[in-house]
């Protein structure tokens, strides 16, 4: 009844009001609760831009410490839950792996799943901050066969996923403070983006008042696809072909043009940008001073730098506006701290872990009504039933 707007891919319908993160795709700005990237990048933590998309405001002292403790406190994974990962084949891409751990904490923690109960819903939250990373170190320890190690909470929660993620339970593992301090800031750079494919899906789940576990491992899987998070992969996969097979730029850019086999320029172009993803700005900037820090492979790197400006000068891009997005060149930075390709992803949904339970938070604290869309009907009209003999 009434009147339906079609609009396929949501490209100008706005199914909520949010007072979360503020994007001016024209401009190319971002800000959280107000607070520009560039200066969370450079001088917030990761923790805290937790608290601030979380709860609203940056934490005083004793509340971040409050909150530093409380997610302390919940690192560690139900044994049964660590045996749960024991029946995924070894060759599983982590992502599926993370999003089915994330799933089953509904099933290991019912005493925080209503979603009413704003204690629930905060314990909920605080156990989520808290387990996702030693999830998604323990998919990573799965897919290379090697122990799980218990999380030491002596250490920041970044520091301690590294160590869980590198380090073996009879060594002592050192963590590199220039690793930890680089993937921390790449955490805030994802850390929200307001109505994205994987947050849109988080509230929709959730508006069926479904629990905030249950929501999030929605939006992990909606994050996995090549055309949202699972594009840093692609990124990196496609810089290590056009590596291999010699380093010609232009010819990767002509067959872009030309839309070979669907050949897309991956970590470029943008629903909302339509300018440089400030983001990537920010990753780019210290990729060149990680890499040499690290000693990363400075040919990806020059490579994506020359795919980027063989783009911004082209007429195919710059009619379409399109320009580097946040994935194009965090990518480069991971494999030099020594993440695997498949990884990638699995940061990803680390650094937008506490933008989609704002989001989900967002939306239950004004009255809830369910997302249910609806369609315009192209099938057929009223016909009658053929019996099995007869079709
Ligand atoms: N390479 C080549 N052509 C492109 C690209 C690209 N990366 N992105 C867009 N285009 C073309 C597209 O083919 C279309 O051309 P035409 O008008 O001739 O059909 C035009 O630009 C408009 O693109 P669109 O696909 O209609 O735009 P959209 O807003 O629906 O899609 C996007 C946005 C991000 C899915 C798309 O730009 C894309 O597929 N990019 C590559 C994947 C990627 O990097 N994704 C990461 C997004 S940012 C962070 C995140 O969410 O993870």
């Amino acid at each position: 009844t009434g009147y339906v707007t079609y609009d396929p891919g949501f490209m100008n319908t706005a199914p909520t009001k949010s007072a979360i993160t503020y994007i001016d795709g024209e401009a190319g700005i971002l800000r959280y609760r107000g607070y520009p990237i560039e200066q969370l990048a450079d001088s917030s933590t990761f923790i805290e831009v937790s608290y601030l998309l979380i709860y609203g405001e940056l934490p005083s002292k004793a509340q971040l410490e409050d909150f530093t403790d409380r997610i302390r406190r919940h690192t560690l994974l139900h044994e049964d839950l660590k045996r749960f990962f024991d029946g995924f084949p070894r060759n599983a891409h982590p992502m599926p792996v993370l999003s089915s751990a994330v799933n089953a904490l509904s099933a290991y923690y019912q005493d925080s799943l209503d979603p009413r109960d704003p204690e629930q819903v905060e314990l909920s939250t605080i156990r989520l901050l808290a387990k996702l990373p030693t999830i998604a170190a323990y998919s990573y320890k799965k897919s290379v066969g090697q122990p799980f190690l218990y999380p030491d909470n002596s250490l920041s929660l970044v520091e301690n996923f590294l160590r869980m993620t590198f380090g073996f339970p009879a060594e002592p593992y050192e963590v590199d403070p220039e690793v930890a301090a680089a993937l921390d800031m790449l955490l805030i750079l994802h850390a929200d983006h307001e109505q994205n494919c994987s947050t849109s899906t988080v509230r929709l789940v959730g508006s069926s008042d479904a629990n905030l576990f249950t929501s999030v491992s929605g939006g992990i899987n909606a994050l996995w696809g090549p055309l949202h998070g699972g594009a840093n992969q692609a990124v990196l996969e496609m810089l290590d072909d056009i590596k291999a097979q010699g380093g010609d730029v232009k010819e990767f850019i002509r067959k872009v043009k030309n839309k070979e086999d669907g050949v897309k320029l991956m970590g470029f172009g943008h629903r909302v940008y339509r300018n440089y993803d400030p983001r990537a700005a920010i990753a780019k900037k210290h990729a060149d001073a990680i890499l040499r820090k690290l000693g990363g492979d400075d040919q990806l790197f020059e490579i994506a730098q020359a795919l980027e400006e063989a783009a911004l000068t082209d007429d195919y891009f710059v009619e379409r506006r399109l320009y580097p997005n946040v994935d194009f060149y965090t990518g480069v930075i991971y494999r030099a701290m020594g993440f695997p390709t498949r990884m990638f992803t699995v940061l990803f949904a680390m650094g937008r872990l506490p933008g989609w339970i704002a989001h989900w938070r967002e939306m239950h604290s004004e009255p809830l009504k369910i997302g249910r869309p609806r369609q315009i009907y192209t099938g057929y009209g009223a016909r009658d039933y053929r019996e099995i003999a007869n079709r």
